[in-house]
């Protein structure tokens, strides 16, 4: 059953589980011999984080970071502000980013900066989502699991104003809850 709110069902459950075991072997393929910090972008990749994690092989070292850009709105602010840091260094770390979905970018050029300029040695951003429509600034994930359009969307993490992050599956959000 699709949640009232919800118009429609855009990835289903067996649909997201299948890519993130495929974006799974693509990082142990990638990070042979290496354990990399894995980092989950809280609140939006918590869910696709600890999925992505479990179902690699490889060994990581789990580390959250919490970055604010919408408040109550669906309009991103185009200021992301860091809320949560990381509890441990990365300066000469292999460095795993994983985002819920890259938007205008904004957050992940920060992210970027932000972590490089703490000396990772090396860094690569995994993303859930990606809507390469709506950029702002020339931002791209290493491994993107779905691009979709300029819909706003709900579920596996993502929000409206703090709700529907666990839904199982994702889902367009009807218009008529975030305009009344
Ligand atoms: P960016 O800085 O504009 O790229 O924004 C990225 C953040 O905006 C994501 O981490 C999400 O929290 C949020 N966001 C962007 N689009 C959506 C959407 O369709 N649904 C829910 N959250 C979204
Ligand atoms: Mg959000």
């Amino acid at each position: 059953m699709i949640h009232p709110d919800c118009e429609r069902i855009l990835l289903t459950e067996e649909e997201i589980a299948e890519k993130v075991k495929q974006a799974a072997a693509w990082l142990d393929e990638r990070y042979k011999g290496t354990t990399p910090i894995a980092v989950s972008v809280l609140k939006g990749s918590a869910l696709f984080f600890c999925d992505l994690v479990r179902a690699m092989k490889t060994p990581v070292f789990m580390e959250f970071m919490m970055v604010s850009s919408y408040g109550g709105s669906s309009v991103s602010s185009g200021i992301p502000k860091i809320v949560l840091d990381l509890s441990a260094s990365v300066e000469g770390k292999d460095v795993l980013l994983v985002e819920d979905i890259v938007d205008s970018g904004h957050s992940l050029a920060k992210m970027r900066a932000l972590l490089e300029g703490r000396g990772a040695k090396s860094f690569t951003v995994v993303t859930l989502l990606d809507k390469p429509s709506r950029r702002q600034v020339p931002e791209q994930a290493d491994y993107s699991c779905f691009e979709v359009g300029n819909e706003f969307i709900v579920g596996y993490g993502l929000d409206y104003d703090q709700r529907y992050r666990n839904l199982p599956y994702i889902a367009v959000l009807k218009e008529s809850v975030y305009t009344k």
